[in-house]
């Protein structure tokens, strides 16, 4: 009888913290989503002052389109000169102008790089590091990312798109960091009031193992510990390393074109990301990670506090999913031929 009641309040305790961190979680994830202040970029050393010789640079990859276009707005508008890192040249000049006409006034310069991250090749990141040499970094976005062009499984997959998918979103985004890292480091450490900031675009294809997108859901699997392995390093050198994860966008990559409560435009996408900065959003359970635009915040906390984003009731879900866009993509390519 004694041990029953042992057992009895025990349960009783363990389930009664369970509730509590449940709750706590819950009211900070709808803190950090609905209320809480935009994130300032002074602390990165975002400033208005417009002598261009006293801003920072961000620097940028994948910036000629989608979420890469609207990072370097946002950055823009926040202060920063920015560096566009990506492939097509005629975009980046496109780019260019355009973010010269609206930010020039505020003292606003933008240069770019063009190189194709699925080459590899040494010169285009000794470029890089040449690019680079008399600017002042506090920010990288490394948001360069390719997918399966369909949904796929891996016996089926590409070895072409299997490779490139590995070298653009994984090889590319280590080696463009360790380029950039030792400039960002100098910049915070001659001025003590600066941080930097380094954010990495995750995915909710890894948050949830994606089946029929396998070798895209492990890349971006990687860029998750590399990016918290990384914070836990940087942390003692001023910097901020964040994951981003995201849910579907409309953009060139989802195929996607008209936004709904799920699926946020590029620009309302960037806006959660660069005003929810330091915020964990629907991403409670895991470190240096934000699930920031509003609904997938909420999708992204519901099912990791319910079934889990390991169950295999979601990784069930996500085949059925998977298997219908292939089998709607087929049919339109057959269409097409
Ligand atoms: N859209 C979504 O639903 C979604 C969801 C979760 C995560 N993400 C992640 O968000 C990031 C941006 O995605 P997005 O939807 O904006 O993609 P996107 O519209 O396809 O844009 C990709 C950008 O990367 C550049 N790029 C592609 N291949 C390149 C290469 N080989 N070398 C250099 N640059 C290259 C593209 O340049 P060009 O203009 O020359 O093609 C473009 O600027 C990716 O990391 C993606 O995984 C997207």
């Amino acid at each position: 009888m004694g041990l029953l009641s042992v057992l009895y309040k025990g349960l009783f305790i363990l389930g009664a913290a369970k509730v509590f961190q449940l709750f706590f979680r819950l009211i900070q994830c709808c803190l950090q989503l609905f209320v809480l202040p935009a994130t300032n970029f002074a602390k990165y050393g975002g400033t208005k002052k417009s002598n261009s010789q006293k801003k920072y640079w961000a620097c940028v990859t994948g910036a000629s389109d989608g979420i890469g276009k609207e990072y370097a707005y946002g950055l823009a508008a926040r202060g920063f000169n920015v560096l566009l890192v990506s492939r097509t040249e005629s975009k980046l000049v496109e780019l260019q102008k355009n973010l010269v006409q609206k930010y020039g006034s505020q003292g606003v310069e933008v240069d770019y790089l063009s190189m194709d991250c699925a080459q590899n090749k040494d010169a285009d990141y000794a470029a890089l590091k040449d690019k680079i040499a008399n600017k002042k970094i506090t920010v990288l976005v490394n948001n360069v990312g390719l997918s399966h062009d369909i949904p796929v499984s891996f016996l089926d997959t590409d070895e072409k798109e299997m490779n490139d998918i590995i070298t653009i979103n994984n090889v590319s985004t280590l080696r463009t960091t360790k380029i950039v890292l030792p400039n960002m480091m100098e910049s915070v450490s001659q001025n003590g009031d600066v941080k930097g900031l380094i954010l990495t675009m995750g995915s909710f294809g890894a948050l949830f193992p994606s089946p029929l997108l396998a070798t895209y859901s492990g890349s971006k699997a990687f860029l998750q510990n590399w990016s918290s392995a990384l914070s836990g390093e940087l942390k003692e050198h001023g910097i901020d390393c964040e994951l981003v994860l995201s849910y579907l966008v409309t953009s060139k990559m989802s195929k996607i074109r008209r936004s709904t409560v799920l699926i946020p435009t590029p620009k309302q996408f960037v806006r959660s990301v660069l005003d929810g900065c330091g915020y964990r959003g629907g991403a409670q359970e895991r470190m240096s990670t934000m699930t920031p635009y509003w609904s997938h915040g909420l999708y992204h906390f519901v099912v990791e506090e319910t079934y889990g984003c390991y169950s295999s009731l979601v990784n069930m879900i996500n085949l059925k999913f998977h298997k219908s866009i292939r089998s709607r993509a087929l049919k339109k390519r057959a269409k097409k031929n």
